[in-house]
């Protein structure tokens, strides 16, 4: 059975007490006890993502510690350069000590920061460069072309989220999105390929039963801890 990837992406939203809060309100049992029992399998084969803003990341960091909690941790953003005299960036070698994985070119980068293809190759190579998982998020599937060979030969994710899915409670046919995903299959079979967009706990399993389709991307239903336990459960 492939793993099922479900990602939160907070965006801008929680302090770091409204992140401390979430933590202690998801319940979901220590992976590394987890028995046979069906409540379990809720969790089996789920690699779970959160992605806060930066200011987030290290008391989620140590919570996941202190609570053995297989939980994961990405950054939303990196630098496109290394560290440097660069005032107000994050590089790939400071997330690398809080996170392991990276969302890149999200819609809302490209739209509010002019991200470009160029802004976009650079800040995956930086992440790479430090073992970190790049999160790649297309809106259409020529985004990928400067990345193909990229995608051949790394460990990467792509998230396919079509700009009126998101934030707008209007998701995706999960049909045109199997077939998004297939069309990036076809660039690079191994390549993990996720959909995002008004994902929430009712439609999540149309779209994580799709053959093509290995996870998802949520925006703002993962604020909320028991509508993203929901999601996890039902993914
Ligand atoms: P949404 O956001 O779930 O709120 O539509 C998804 C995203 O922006 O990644």
């Amino acid at each position: 059975m492939d793993k099922v990837y479900i990602v939160a992406n907070w965006k801008s939203y929680k302090t770091e007490s409204e992140a401390e809060e979430w933590f202690g309100e998801l319940k979901i049992p220590r992976f590394a006890e987890a028995s046979r029992g069906e409540q379990d399998l809720e969790f089996t084969n789920k690699e779970i993502i959160i992605c806060p803003s930066f200011t987030s990341l290290p008391i989620l960091k140590s919570l996941i510690i202190n609570h053995k909690s297989n939980i994961k941790l990405g950054a939303q953003n990196i630098s496109p350069f290394d560290e440097g005299t660069y005032t107000g960036e994050v590089s790939a070698k400071q997330i690398k000590d809080l996170a392991n994985y990276v969302i890149i070119g999200h819609s809302e980068r490209r739209k509010n920061f002019a991200e470009t293809e160029k802004v976009v190759f650079e800040k995956l190579t930086k992440t790479l460069s430090q073992q970190l998982i790049p999160i790649l998020c297309v809106s259409e599937i020529i985004q990928l072309n400067d990345v193909e060979s990229l995608m051949k030969d790394s460990n990467m994710i792509i998230a396919y989220e079509p700009l009126s899915a998101i934030g707008s409670g209007n998701p995706d046919n999960p049909e045109n999105a199997n077939d998004a995903a297939l069309k990036i299959k076809k660039i690079s079979t191994n390549t993990p390929v996720l959909y995002g967009g008004s994902v929430d706990s009712d439609n999540v399993k149309s779209f994580t039963a799709m053959e093509n389709i290995n996870g998802v991307l949520v925006g703002n239903a993962s604020l909320d801890p028991l509508k993203f336990l929901e999601i996890i459960k039902n993914a």
